[in-house]
C-alpha cells in the first residue's frame, strides 16, 4: 500500500489497498474499521503533504457504508483538500471499489475529515491557503466552506442536547 504521489496535484492524493482476508469481518466482507483506520490514514497523508507539517484529526464527519467492500476487491481511496482555514483543513476522501476480475468499478463511500496542522512547539500552525482555479475545485471549496458552518451549528445543537439531560 503506497499512496501514489507522481500522478497527483499537491493537495491531492490517491492510495489503492488489495482487501486481503485478515481484513474481514465476521460475516466475510472487509471490517468497516479497516476501511476507517485507511480513511484516517489517507486524509493524515493528504493534509501533512499540503501543509508541510504534522496534522492531526479533529473531526471526522457522518461515513456511512452504502455498500460492502469484499475480500478480493481493490479500493482506492482518492483524497483533496478540499478547503482551508487558518490552522485547519478539510479533506475529502472518496472511496472506490473495484471488483478485480470483472473490472467494475462502484463509489462505496465519501467522507471528510478536519485536520490541523501542528507545529513543532505543539500548537496549531497556519497552512497555506488553498487556491481553488478549476469549476471543481472551486465547488469543493465553496462546499467545504459550508460543511464547515454546518459542524459549527450542529456542534452547537449536541451541546444544548446535552444540557437538556
Ligand atoms: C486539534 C487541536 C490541536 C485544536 O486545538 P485548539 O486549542 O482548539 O486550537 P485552535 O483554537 O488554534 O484551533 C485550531 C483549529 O481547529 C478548529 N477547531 C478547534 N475546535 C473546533 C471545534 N470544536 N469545531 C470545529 N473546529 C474547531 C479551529 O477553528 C481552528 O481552525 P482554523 O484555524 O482553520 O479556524 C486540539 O483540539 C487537539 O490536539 N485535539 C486532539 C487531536 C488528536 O489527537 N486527534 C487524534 C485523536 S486519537
Amino acid at each position: 500500500m503506497q499512496p501514489d504521489t507522481q500522478h497527483d496535484k499537491p493537495f491531492q492524493l490517491t492510495m489503492t489497498v488489495l482487501m486481503t482476508p485478515d481484513k474481514a469481518n465476521f460475516s466475510g466482507n472487509v471490517h468497516g474499521g479497516t476501511i476507517l483506520k485507511y480513511l484516517d490514514e489517507v486524509a493524515y497523508a493528504c493534509a501533512s503533504r499540503y501543509a508541510g507539517s504534522y496534522v492531526v484529526t479533529l473531526s471526522v464527519d457522518q461515513v456511512i457504508f452504502r455498500q460492502p467492500v469484499h475480500v478480493g476487491e481493490l479500493v482506492t481511496f482518492l483524497a483533496s483538500v478540499n478547503y482551508t482555514g487558518n490552522t485547519s483543513m478539510e479533506i475529502g476522501v472518496k472511496v472506490m471499489t473495484e471488483n478485480i476480475r470483472d473490472k467494475t468499478r462502484r463509489h462505496t463511500n465519501s467522507s471528510f475529515f478536519t485536520m490541523v496542522a501542528i507545529g513543532s512547539d505543539g500548537k496549531a500552525l497556519t497552512v497555506p491557503p488553498l487556491d481553488p482555479q478549476t469549476p471543481e475545485e472551486k465547488r469543493r471549496f465553496q462546499q467545504g466552506q459550508e460543511r464547515r458552518q454546518i459542524r459549527r451549528e450542529l456542534e452547537a445543537r449536541y451541546k444544548a442536547l446535552k444540557k437538556q439531560l
